[in-house]
């Protein structure tokens, strides 16, 4: 047990919580288009004072499509860096197998959430958005890096998921009912996938050793840095489908302040929010206060 967590407590909380998708997005729950998709933290659409209320509230909901689609993405690329912990050793933890098996069960599931919901935004939206990807080959390339790495990743990304729904969500009573009913849900059995990776990660870092922790720490900035660079994409890509769902042209200058504003809008939503999560730089500061100050340096550049 560490940080007062147990795999089997940990099991306990996510039978009790497990949701079935259906109850969450179906025909008889649809997603209402007269509202913003993501709280203004997130889609920092008010910036950007050349755009009518009309023309923001398109923008939100194409960055709420990008939201969806960029989860999905993410949950693709964690799957399977999960499903490889679930096999214990003899004389680790009794319920260690069960409980990851469990947690990645629940990442599948949250895949099909997110599928699901994509589908009901392309549905009942103008134009089409684009996404980055293949997904496939993004997922591969962040697995690629190190195993301490990559679980520091999915860290950061399980508290992310926490931040977005108790910071920024819970309390924006403007939003769609669908997509906050959807944030919450995911929150509630991130809660757990948060505590159980933390185990993981502690397993892993055990063996790597202090200098070994410290190499993770750079390659999840390089992580970071090559998600940074498909964030980049993205902006372009949600400028091209605010163009054609709006019918409007931007002139060159606005059209710089967009990408400038809204890349730096996604840094914010997918990278800084995990970043000043006080959840995952505690759990990295237990195990090493140097990868959190290193961490805690380059923050505000993804703020
Ligand atoms: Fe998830
Ligand atoms: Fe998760």
């Amino acid at each position: 047990m560490i940080q007062g967590h147990s795999y089997e407590r940990l099991l306990e909380i996510s039978k009790r919580v497990n949701w079935r998708v259906e109850d969450i997005i179906g025909p008889d729950k649809p997603m209402d288009f007269s509202k913003p998709f993501l709280p203004e933290t997130f889609a920092r659409t008010g910036e950007l004072d050349f755009l009518s209320p009309a023309e923001r509230l398109k923008l939100n909901q194409i960055r709420g499509f990008g939201y969806l689609a960029m989860f999905e993405l993410v949950e693709r690329c964690i799957l399977p860096a999960i499903e490889e912990h679930v096999p214990s050793r003899p004389g680790q933890d009794p319920h260690r197998t069960a409980a990851l098996q469990n947690f990645a069960h629940e990442e599948a599931k949250h895949i099909e959430l997110f599928v699901r919901f994509r589908k009901a935004f392309t549905d009942g939206f103008d134009v089409a958005c684009g996404v980055i990807g293949p997904a496939e080959d993004i997922g591969a390339a962040i697995r690629g890096h190190g195993k301490l790495g990559v679980a520091l990743f999915v860290l950061a990304i399980e508290w992310a998921t926490q931040q977005h729904w108790l910071e920024s969500v819970q309390d924006d009573e403007g939003l769609d009912p669908q997509i906050k009913s959807l944030l919450r849900h995911h929150w509630m059995e991130e809660s757990q996938h948060a505590k159980l990776d933390a185990l993981v990660f502690y397993e892993l870092a055990e063996k790597a050793g202090p200098d070994g922790v410290m190499q993770a720490v750079e390659e999840f900035l390089r992580i970071g840095a090559f998600i940074d660079g498909g964030l980049a994409q993205q902006a372009e890509l949600d400028l091209d489908a605010f163009e054609r769902a709006t019918g409007r042209r931007l002139t060159g200058g606005q059209r710089a302040q967009f990408i400038a504003s809204q890349h730096q809008a996604q840094r914010w939503t997918f990278l800084g929010s995990a970043l000043v999560n006080q959840g995952f730089l505690k759990a990295l500061g237990e195990i090493s206060p140097a990868g959190r100050a290193r961490l805690e340096e380059v923050a505000p550049a993804f703020c």
